[in-house]
């Protein structure tokens, strides 16, 4: 898997094709600044106008470069922007996917500059969006107006898929593929949303985490209660749910859920080789983020633990007085948002009834607890060994002059195993960004040289899945 033969020298692509990037570089990089420049945050329902504009932005360049069928598509939420180029007759169809929704922009204090007035300084993209996902769909039209301007058409079929909801959950994504299922038939899928390995190394990513998402309720009374007064007779939200949450988990980071490792395909040894061998650096990792010491479940090692093992979280919570000075009360409700990242082969549904059931069993009495499901998404596993990967892992070396490390991502791409599953397509996930880009933080940004060499490598796939086996 981390083969380590000498770094063969980066092969140019075809002169034409490289000739008309050069040509191009200005207008492309003024084109991902345009792109960055809307506020496509799906999240936020003030934004939904903004991906309208997006997405009507992406089918505009689609159509310029001779795309048919292209397709604003409304959903339950955001739009889903369809297209394709089918003009290989009798080559593989690739389904190509990016998101174009960002995470919203807060903290606005810690940018440097708006977060939606993207520029390019020392090399780097920075704003909202560069990386996560907006550079890989401007490098992927990138490709597709080069071939044009050279008078020629993508060596493979290609049908595209823009998605505004990925940072939201992907749920009208699920439908929608159920719904169009024909339109969507290819050999294979390539997603570009992922990134590269510690200290920019070339990588693949071969696993993504599933999620699961929801929010946990307790509630009292219709009222905040005077503490001297029901102190001592009533039950307290906020305790109750402290003592909840402090239940999910035992000192040794395991997740206490029963019935919650069930379906964990456990790691081969030559899986767990393979990842020491990538010779992660746990500590660089923690002085890089900064934090004061790493900490996980027991018996696994940080890159384990951040790629090929479940964990479960609290993302937010409130209750009762947060004001200045004090206030005598006993809150009448609290609250939690709590995610669990998946890994083959469980499934957010069973996971979120066991979360569900667990928490019903374990609530102190004098208060109603509720336990809500927001969203999920399946983890994926992609074999290495697959010949659109190998494909892949051709265009890196011969762009980046190394081979890509194989790795797995703590993050998750719900739309991965759909694509997987519901359509049974082998799925490729190649992306560009780095593992320090600030992707939902303040100042993101994305390499120019990234944005470059990863153009360049689109070019080679399509030629190098052009002779995929059908
Ligand atoms: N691009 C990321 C996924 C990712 C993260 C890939 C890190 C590689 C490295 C994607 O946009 C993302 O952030 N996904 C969300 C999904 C969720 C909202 C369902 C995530 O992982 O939190
Ligand atoms: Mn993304
Ligand atoms: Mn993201």
């Amino acid at each position: 898997m981390t083969e380590t033969h000498a770094d063969p020298e980066p092969q140019p692509i075809d002169p034409a094709i490289e000739a008309a990037l050069q040509a191009s570089q200005e207008a492309r990089s003024a084109a991902l600044l345009d792109l960055a420049r809307i506020p496509s945050i799906s999240a936020l329902p003030e934004h939904a106008p903004d991906m309208v504009v997006t997405a009507e932005w992406i089918a505009e360049r689609l159509r310029r470069v001779g795309a048919t069928d292209v397709e604003v598509s409304p959903t339950a939420l955001h739009p889903i922007v369809y297209g394709r180029i089918h003009e290989a007759p009798d080559a593989p169809t690739i389904l190509l996917y990016c998101h174009y929704d960002v995470q919203p922009a807060d903290p606005l204090e810690l940018w440097e500059t708006a977060p939606f007035e993207p520029f390019v300084r020392d090399g780097r993209f920075v704003g909202r969006g560069v990386a996560d996902d907006k550079g890989h769909i401007v490098m992927h039209l990138s490709v597709l107006e080069a071939l044009r301007a050279t008078g020629r058409a993508p060596a493979v079929n290609l049908t595209f898929v823009f998605e505004g909801e990925e940072e939201y959950g992907s749920e009208s994504l699920y439908t929608w593929i159920e719904q169009h299922r024909d339109r969507l038939a290819a050999d294979a899928a390539v997603i570009s949303d992922t990134g590269f390995f510690e200290g920019n190394r070339p990588a693949i990513t071969v696993g993504l985490r599933g999620i699961m998402y929801a929010q946990i309720d307790v509630e009292l009374s219709p009222v905040d209660l005077h503490s001297g007064m029901y102190g001592g007779v009533v039950g307290n939200p906020a305790n109750a749910l402290a003592g909840i949450i402090a239940a999910l988990k035992g000192p040794d980071g395991r997740i206490r859920i029963p019935g919650f490792y069930d379906d964990v395909v456990p790691l081969t040894a030559e899986e767990r080789e393979a990842m020491v061998a990538l010779a992660f650096d746990e500590e660089a990792f923690r002085t890089g983020i900064p934090v004061s010491a790493l900490v996980g479940e027991a018996g696994w090692t940080a890159i384990e633990r951040k790629g090929a093992r479940p964990t479960l979280d609290v993302n937010g919570m409130w209750s009762g007085f947060q004001g200045e000075g004090a206030k005598t009360i006993i809150p009448a409700h609290a609250h939690a948002k709590v995610s669990t990242r998946l890994v083959a082969n469980q499934q957010p549904r069973a996971v979120f009834e066991a979360l569900r059931d667990y928490v019903a069993e374990i609530a102190p009495p004098g208060v109603t607890v509720r336990t809500t499901f927001i969203h999920g998404g399946e983890p994926s596993l992609t074999p290495i060994d697959h010949a659109a990967t190998k494909a892949a892992a051709r265009s890196i070396r011969a762009v980046f002059g190394v081979d890509p490390l194989y790795v797995r991502e703590g993050g998750s791409i719900p739309v991965t195993a759909a694509f997987d599953h519901t359509l049974g397509l082998p799925v490729v996930l190649l992306g560009f960004m780095q593992p320090a880009s600030n992707a939902h933080a303040p100042n993101e940004w994305l390499d120019v040289d990234n944005f470059e060499r990863g153009t360049r490598t689109i070019v080679r796939l399509w030629d190098e899945l052009a002779s995929l086996p059908r």
